[in-house]
C-alpha cells in the first residue's frame, strides 16, 4: 500500500424525509443568501423543488434561483452563474438534482471568487484556490460527485468535455433520501448503476501490489450494487435496495476505496469524448467502453481480472484456466449491462464507426500521445479499443 492522505469533510445526511432537514443544515453551516440550482424540471414535477424552497424559507434565508443544468452540463450557465452570484451576493449554492446539477454548481462555486476564466480550471492554467460553500440533495446516485472533489464540464462551442478538481468543492453537507430516487426512469437508474460500478473499477484495475483491504471492499460494493440492482428491475420501490445503491455510488467515488493505490481513469477519458460528440449518458458510454477497455488489457494482470471474475461474478474459480475464468467474468459484466437495459457496443449505443477518428483527436487534446496507469496506452490503443467496442 502506498502512502496516502484521504479528506472527505462532507457531513451525509442519509435517509427518509432527510431533505426536510436542508433549512436548518444550510443555516447551521452560516449561509444567508442561498442559490439554489436545479436541472430541466424534474424536481418541480416531484414536488421536491415546493419541500426545499418551504424549509429553506422556514430556515429565514434567502433564495436566488438557477435552474436548466443539462445532463453532460455547459458551459454557458455555469458563466450565467456566476454573474448571478456575484451580483446578488449569493454566499451559498445547494444544488439539487444528480452529478450535472452538482457539478456545475461546483464550478459556479469556483468561478465566483476568481477573476479570471472560469475554464482556466478545466485548462490547467489555474488551480481552484477559493470557492464558496456548497451544499447537495441528490436525487440519482450514480456519478458520486456528492462525495467528491471533481467536476465535469463540457466547453460548448470546442466540444470538449472535461474534468477538474479541489477539495475545497468537496460538499459541506449532502443530504442522500434514497426515496427521492424512485421517480427515476429504469434507464438512469441503470446508467447510475455502471458509473458508479466503473468508478469503482477505475480504482481496482490498479498494478499497486498488497492493497488486499481495499480490493475486498470494492469486491463487497460490486455484488451488493448487482445483487440490489436486480431486485430494483423486480420492484423499483424496494427501499433497501435504493439505498444500498445511493451510499455505494457515494462511496465508490469519494476516495475511500482508492486509497493507497494507483487509479486508472482511461475508460473515462474515452467515454467523455462519448458524451462530448453524442451527448450521450455517461454510464450508458462507460457500459460499452469498460468491457471492451477489459477485454484488451486482459494480458496486463490476468490474475486480477480472475479475482473479479471469482470474486464479484460468481465464475467457479479454476487455478488451470486462469484466462478462461477471467474472460467469463467480463462476459458476465456485459450480461450485467445487458440486463439492467444499458447498450454495451457503440453501435447500439447509437454511434457512427466513421467517427472513430474524431473521438481519438479530441482524445489527444484532452490527454495527450499516452496515458493510463494500469496499462500503458497510446492514441493508436485507444483506436484498437474504440473499435473493439463497436460490435464486439
Ligand atoms: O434535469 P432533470 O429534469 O432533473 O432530470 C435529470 C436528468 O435528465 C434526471 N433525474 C435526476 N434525478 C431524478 C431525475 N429524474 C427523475 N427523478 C429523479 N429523482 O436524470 C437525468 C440525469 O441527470 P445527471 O445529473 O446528468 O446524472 P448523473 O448524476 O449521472 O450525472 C452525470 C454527469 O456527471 C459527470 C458525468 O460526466 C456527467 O456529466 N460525472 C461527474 C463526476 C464527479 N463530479 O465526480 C464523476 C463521474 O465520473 C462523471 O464523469
Ligand atoms: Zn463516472
Amino acid at each position: 500500500m502506498e502512502n496516502f492522505r484521504f479528506y472527505s469533510p462532507t457531513e451525509f445526511v442519509f435517509g427518509k424525509d432527510t431533505e426536510q432537514e436542508v433549512g436548518t443544515l444550510l443555516s447551521s453551516y452560516g449561509a444567508r443568501k442561498v442559490m439554489l440550482h436545479y436541472g430541466g424540471g424534474s424536481i418541480k414535477k416531484t414536488g421536491l423543488y415546493d419541500r426545499v424552497k418551504a424549509s429553506i424559507r422556514d430556515a429565514g434565508l434567502e433564495i436566488v434561483e438557477l435552474g436548466g443544468v443539462k445532463p453532460n452540463p455547459l458551459d454557458g450557465l455555469v458563466y450565467e452563474g456566476i454573474e448571478l452570484a456575484k451580483r446578488e451576493n449569493v454566499d451559498f449554492i445547494l444544488a439539487v438534482g444528480g452529478g450535472s446539477v452538482i457539478d456545475s454548481a461546483k464550478a459556479i462555486a469556483a468561478g465566483v471568487p476568481y477573476s479570471g476564466d472560469f475554464w482556466d480550471f478545466f485548462d490547467r492554467k489555474a488551480k481552484v484556490e477559493d470557492a464558496i460553500a456548497l451544499a447537495t440533495i441528490l436525487t440519482i446516485p450514480a456519478a458520486g460527485s456528492e462525495g467528491s472533489p471533481a467536476m465535469v464540464i463540457t466547453k460548448e462551442d470546442e466540444g470538449l468535455k472535461r474534468g477538474s478538481g479541489s477539495n475545497l468543492l468537496r460538499p459541506k453537507f449532502s443530504i442522500i433520501n434514497p426515496e427521492l430516487t424512485y421517480t427515476l426512469p429504469m434507464w438512469q437508474t441503470a446508467a447510475g448503476i455502471v458509473d458508479m460500478m466503473s468508478h469503482i473499477f477505475e480504482r481496482y484495475l490498479s498494478k499497486t501490489e498488497d492493497v488486499i483491504l481495499t480490493d475486498r471492499m470494492m469486491e463487497a460494493t460490486l455484488v451488493s450494487v448487482i445483487e440490489a440492482s436486480y431486485a430494483l428491475l423486480n420492484n423499483p420501490e424496494d427501499y433497501e435496495a435504493r439505498a444500498t445503491i445511493c451510499w455505494a455510488g457515494t462511496i465508490a467515488h469519494n476516495g475511500q476505496l482508492g486509497v493507497g493505490r494507483e487509479e486508472d481513469w482511461v475508460t473515462h477519458a474515452l467515454e467523455h469524448e462519448l458524451s462530448a460528440l453524442y451527448d450521450m449518458t455517461h454510464g450508458a458510454g462507460l457500459a460499452v467502453m469498460f468491457p471492451a477497455y477489459m477485454l484488451y488489457n486482459l494480458e496486463e494482470d490476468v490474475e486480477r481480472f480472475y479475482r473479479l471474475a471469482v470474486n464479484v461474478f460468481g465464475v467457479g474459480d479454476n487455478h488451470y484456466q486462469k484466462k478462461h475464468v477471467a474472460l467469463e467474468g467480463i462476459r458476465r459484466l456485459k450480461r450485467f449491462f445487458n440486463d439492467i437495459g444499458m447498450p454495451t457496443t457503440l453501435k447500439a449505443a447509437g454511434a457512427k464507426k466513421e467517427d472513430i477518428p474524431l473521438l481519438v483527436e479530441t482524445l489527444k487534446k484532452n490527454k495527450g500521445e499516452s496515458f493510463g496507469s494500469f496499462a500503458s496506452l497510446t492514441l493508436e490503443d485507444a483506436k484498437k479499443i474504440y473499435e473493439l467496442a463497436w460490435s464486439e
